[in-house]
């Protein structure tokens, strides 16, 4: 009768933890925190608890190098199953997942993506467990033998299924604002951090289908595959085809940044 098996009635939150360090750890609970109160379920447990928990899980796990810790916060079990509700007991579930980022040998070849209709409701900037269109559109970048899908909302494209996208043009990098139409991603946020360590100018402004096939380069983030160059979209080569040097920039800055026990977010 748990409303998250139920109905997806839920947030989540995946951290990623290099040597037992919780990277991003403030902006992945304040932004758990945003989702609680977008669809109204009380937060079960201070910052404080919050970080006691992960922290217990992840030592149990301490023979993993790095692990990606998934919580997730349900409205809790009803009586019965129905679509409105009395006030429930969140139901709290976290689980640790040994993760390895592909190193940056693997991922000099590039890897491919399909670009797809964004048919997703207009709230993405919920982490909510629902997650049908994304999922069904992950699956199908698999079989493909793709990274990810990419996804366009009336020309535009907004985010991957389970990514945020950047493109390079010109030695400028364009990334989707933030808003309802796509998830604040951490990583992206420190992919910002990282342009400007490297003094690279980046745009938080939307860009087209077309714009995306005609980049000099296209990225894909996330906490848990850190920064992926796609390299061919729906069978099309980018550019020559080949990983940029701005990518690979960012990429040494962004393993940097994930070492240093002082990052910003
Ligand atoms: N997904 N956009 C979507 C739709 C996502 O699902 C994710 C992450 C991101 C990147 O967010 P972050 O950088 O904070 O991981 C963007 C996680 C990893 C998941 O669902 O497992």
């Amino acid at each position: 009768m748990d409303r998250g098996f139920l109905f997806g009635d839920g947030i989540y939150e995946v951290f990623p933890v290099y040597n037992n360090f919780i990277f991003g750890l403030d902006s992945h609970l304040n932004r758990l925190q945003k989702g609680l109160d977008t669809i109204n379920i009380q937060n079960p447990h201070s910052k404080d608890e919050w970080v006691k928990l992960i922290n217990k899980i992840i030592l149990i796990n301490k023979d993993s190098d790095n692990q990606a810790i998934y919580l997730q916060i349900s409205r809790g079990c009803d009586e019965d199953r129905k679509h409105t509700h009395a006030k429930l007991i969140p139901t709290v579930y976290i689980q640790s997942s040994n993760i390895r980022p592909s190193s940056k040998d693997h991922l000099l070849n590039g890897r491919a993506a399909l670009c797809r209709d964004d048919i997703r409701w207009s709230k993405c900037n919920t982490k909510a467990t629902s997650l049908l269109a994304n999922t069904m559109y992950a699956q199908e970048a698999k079989e493909n033998g793709a990274e990810e899908t990419i996804l366009c909302r009336n020309g535009v494209i907004t985010e991957g299924s389970s990514s945020n996208v950047f493109i390079v043009k010109n030695n400028y990098i364009y990334t989707h604002p933030k808003g309802t139409l796509i998830l604040p991603g951490i990583t992206r946020e420190f992919i910002i951090e990282c342009a400007k360590q490297c003094e690279i100018q980046l745009h938080e402004e939307s860009f087209s289908e077309e714009e995306l096939f005609n980049a000099d380069e296209v990225w894909v983030s996330s906490s848990t595959r850190e920064v992926i160059p796609i390299t061919s979209i729906n069978g099309k080569q980018i550019k020559d085809g080949l990983v940029g040097p701005v990518w690979s920039l960012i990429y040494d800055q962004y393993q940097i940044l994930k070492t240093s026990s002082d990052n910003l977010l």
